[in-house]
Formats: C-alpha cells, sequence, structure tokens
C-alpha cells in the first residue's frame, strides 16, 4: 500500500483581483486547481479596504469546490503611510481563514517568519519575485510554515531590468533555482504569469516550458489560459501508460531481485518506479479519485 500523501493538483492558480466581484463569482464555475485573491497589485490603492472585505466575504461564502481558494495579501512593509494594509490583511484573513495565504515580496525565511506571526498555523505560499529572494532561495524554502513557491516573473524583470521575452531565457537559472528550492523543501512550485493574453501560441510554448522545469502549475490571469495550461501540466495518457508498465514490470516475479530492468526498449531503474508511482498518483487526484 502506498502511504505517501496524496499530492494535490495545482495545475492551474488563477489571479483576480477581490474587487472584481463577477470574476470572483466566475471562478467558481472554471475548471482551475487554485483561484488567487488579490489584494495586492491588481487593487488600487482607494479599494485596498473594500478588496479585503470581499475576499473575506468570498471565503465566507465558499462554493469553490474542489479549487483551493489562496488570498494574497499587501506586503507588510507596504510604503511610508499605508503601512498597515498587509497587517490589517492578515488578521483579516487569520479569522477568515482560506486555503492558503500568498504573501509577495519576501526576500528570505525571516522575512516569512514576521508573516508566520500574523498567520499563526494558516498555510503560506511564498512569491518570488525580488532580486535578493533569488539569492537566498534556499533560506527562503525553509521558512516554517511555507507550502508553495509562487514566481512572480513581472517584479522580477522589473528589479533585475531584464527583458523576458518570448523564450524567458534571462530566467531559465532562476526558474529551474526556484524549482530546486522548492523540491528540497518539499513544497509546490508553481510558474509566473503570461501578460500576453491573446498569444495563444506563446502561452503554450511557456506553459509547456513550465512544465519541463518541473513546476506543478501556473499562475494565470484571464480565464482562457485554464483549459491549455490544465493540458500541459497533467500527465499525458503516453506517461500513464508508460507508468503503468513500469509499475507492472517491476511487480512481476521476474523483477523481484532487480533494481534495473528493460521496459519498452529502454532501462528502467527503482527510481522510475517511484516516477512512475508519482505520475499515477497526479493522474488520480485530477481525476477526483
Ligand atoms: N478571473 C476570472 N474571470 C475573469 C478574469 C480572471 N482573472 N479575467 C477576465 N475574467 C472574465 C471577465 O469577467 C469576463 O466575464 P464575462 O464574459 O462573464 O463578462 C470574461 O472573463 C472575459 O474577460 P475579458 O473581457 O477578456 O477581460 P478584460 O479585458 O475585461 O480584463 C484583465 C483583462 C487582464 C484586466 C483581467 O483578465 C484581469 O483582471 N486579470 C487578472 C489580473 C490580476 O489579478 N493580476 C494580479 C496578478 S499578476
Ligand atoms: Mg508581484
Amino acid at each position: 500500500m502506498d502511504i505517501r500523501p496524496r499530492p494535490r493538483p495545482r495545475r492551474s492558480a488563477l489571479y483576480m483581483p477581490a474587487t472584481n466581484a463577477k470574476a470572483i463569482a466566475k471562478a467558481r464555475t472554471l475548471p482551475c486547481d487554485v483561484v488567487i485573491l488579490d489584494l495586492e497589485d491588481a487593487v488600487a490603492p482607494a479599494a485596498k479596504h473594500d478588496a479585503r472585505a470581499a475576499a473575506v466575504a468570498a471565503v465566507g461564502e465558499g462554493g469553490f469546490g474542489r479549487r483551493e481558494l489562496v488570498i494574497r495579501v499587501n506586503a507588510l512593509s507596504t510604503a511610508v503611510g499605508v503601512a498597515a494594509w498587509g497587517e490589517e490583511d492578515c488578521r483579516a484573513l487569520v479569522a477568515a481563514r482560506p486555503d492558503a495565504v500568498l504573501i509577495p515580496k519576501v526576500d528570505d525565511a525571516r522575512a516569512v517568519a514576521a508573516y508566520r506571526a500574523l498567520l499563526g498555523d494558516l498555510p503560506i505560499w511564498a512569491m518570488v519575485e525580488t532580486a535578493r529572494a533569488v539569492l537566498r532561495l534556499d533560506d527562503l524554502a525553509a521558512a516554517p510554515g511555507l507550502a508553495a513557491l509562487v514566481v512572480g516573473t513581472n517584479d522580477l524583470a522589473k528589479e533585475l531590468r531584464a527583458t523576458p521575452g518570448r523564450d524567458r531565457l534571462p530566467f531559465h537559472g532562476f526558474l529551474a533555482q526556484t524549482v530546486a528550492a522548492a523540491r528540497a523543501h518539499g513544497l509546490a512550485a508553481i510558474d509566473g504569469v503570461c501578460n500576453a493574453i491573446d498569444d495563444v501560441d506563446g502561452f503554450a510554448a511557456e506553459c509547456d516550458q513550465g512544465a519541463r522545469f518541473g513546476f506543478d502549475g501556473k499562475t494565470l490571469i484571464h480565464p482562457s489560459q485554464i483549459a491549455p495550461c490544465n493540458g500541459a501540466f497533467s500527465p499525458t495518457a503516453a506517461a500513464i501508460a508508460w507508468a503503468r508498465r513500469v509499475v507492472a514490470a517491476f511487480a512481476a516475479p521476474a523483477a523481484a531481485d532487480h533494481g534495473v530492468i528493460r521496459v519498452d526498449g529502454a532501462m528502467v531503474e527503482r527510481l522510475h518506479w517511484e516516477q512512475a508511482h508519482q505520475t499515477l498518483a497526479i493522474a488520480r487526484a485530477i481525476a477526483g479519485e
């Protein structure tokens, strides 16, 4: 019997401003795995209070089914004069209890601890979007209370003065490092957004790239991005069939004493058996089994 914790599909995480009531209503019917209500950069300063109230109300109303409901708060360090936004967000969410709280612009584990002091045992997801975070990924990912890393490519491009382009070349090292940090500390890894809503081919390529880097899924900004994203981050029928063949091959009596065997003309080791189990587990979770 497999006693490992069942993986949770996080293929598609759709952002929307918490002020957009229509989008929140729509999100309850969309096929995304995660809904992220934003209180931070997608909300104008004058609307911060209303956004917080709307997010708390949405958590209370529920209706999101299997989707995880995550709220992105303002930074605790928000500029002079408005420093209380992040803190008030956190205090409101401790009572509302969404599935997780996404914290922005953190540089390291110490910064995460400041949120944890306010959020208690609520799972924390951290944006990876500052130059300092890129340099301290291992420390950041080790922060107690953290469950996921979420790449913030827009802020990072701004900080680094990088021009990502369609292939995201300036980010390749950082994307790989983020996945490594997440895996090293047992966290989910979710890729950044693609701003080009109408660039269907570019978006598909970016999803495929994120999946190849090893991300569990991708953050999204528009409902039209959900279906292609879910496709890119789901195991293919061929991958599922291969996983079944590997599991069956190792279960056969002839393989009992073998660490390495031949399946479909290729070498397969016990590590591939583990990988096959992971593929089948995520496929079952996606199917809702
Ligand atoms: N979540 C849920 N529903 C959304 C949505 C989203 N992120 N973006 C658009 N929709 C809905 C619209 O409400 C509209 O619904 P309707 O057909 O029932 O009227 C439909 O999808 C089509 O929307 P569209 O007209 O194509 O979008 P737009 O041009 O009005 O808005 C954006 C474009 C980018 C402003 C909008 O998609 C958005 O706010 N995205 C999220 C931004 C965000 O949260 N950023 C923070 C993290 S980077
Ligand atoms: Mg950001």
